[in-house]
């Protein structure tokens, strides 16, 4: 059996910090600007369409970088010496892969009921609907960035936990060098 490396493959390295830039950008840019600026802005479609093309991206990217983590050799789940934290590190890596799924996905159905791909990219010429605020899918991918916020907040206590508290040099597992 060949031994665990010491680092992730480095394209799940590449794939880890350009997406953990892209969420904290999608998820400051939609709760700050997109959410309070009113359909009715004329710069609102602009907006709409950065949004929507970088929220499509970080799903394929997720979607990649899940299909790396599984084909390429991993270290070892690191371990604090407690099991019931142990689980939970190991609980918010699944559930920041489902949330940012989930997330796209009721972007992407939000989109379609509120007929965007056309208004957005068709030139349709159509206005946008008064607001979102009727449409299902909107008050779920609001509920979803809160989830997915608390999520990436935790991931990122666990890591400053591991590498100031337990000084375990965990972040070098996510860096470029020898595996
Ligand atoms: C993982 C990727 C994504 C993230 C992190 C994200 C993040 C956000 C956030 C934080 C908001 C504001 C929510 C609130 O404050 O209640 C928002 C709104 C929105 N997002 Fe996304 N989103 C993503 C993907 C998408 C996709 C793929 C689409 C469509 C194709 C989309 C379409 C929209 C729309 C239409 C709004 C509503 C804007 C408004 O109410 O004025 N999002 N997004």
């Amino acid at each position: 059996m060949t031994q665990a490396p010491a680092r992730y493959h480095p394209l799940l390295v590449t794939l880890h910090w350009l997406l953990a830039l892209m969420l904290v950008v999608a998820l400051v840019m939609g709760a700050v600007v997109l959410d309070k600026t009113p359909n009715s802005d004329p710069e609102k479609i602009n907006a709409l369409r950065g949004h929507m093309i970088a929220g499509g991206v970080i799903l394929i990217l997720t979607l990649v970088r899940i299909f790396v983590r599984f084909t390429t050799t991993a270290p070892v789940h690191a371990t604090t010496g407690n099991v019931l934290l142990d689980k939970l590190g190991a609980l918010v890596h699944v559930l920041l892969n489902l949330l940012v799924i989930v997330m796209a996905g009721s972007g992407i159905a939000l989109a379609a009921s509120a007929g965007l791909p056309d208004i957005v990219f068709g030139g349709s010429g159509q206005a946008l609907p008064e607001s979102f605020g009727a449409f299902p899918a909107r008050a779920a991918h609001g509920i979803i960035a809160k989830l997915l916020m608390a999520t990436i907040v935790l991931h990122i206590v666990g890591a400053i936990y591991h590498q100031v508290i337990l000084k375990d040099g965990l972040m070098k597992r996510v860096w470029f060098g020898k595996r």
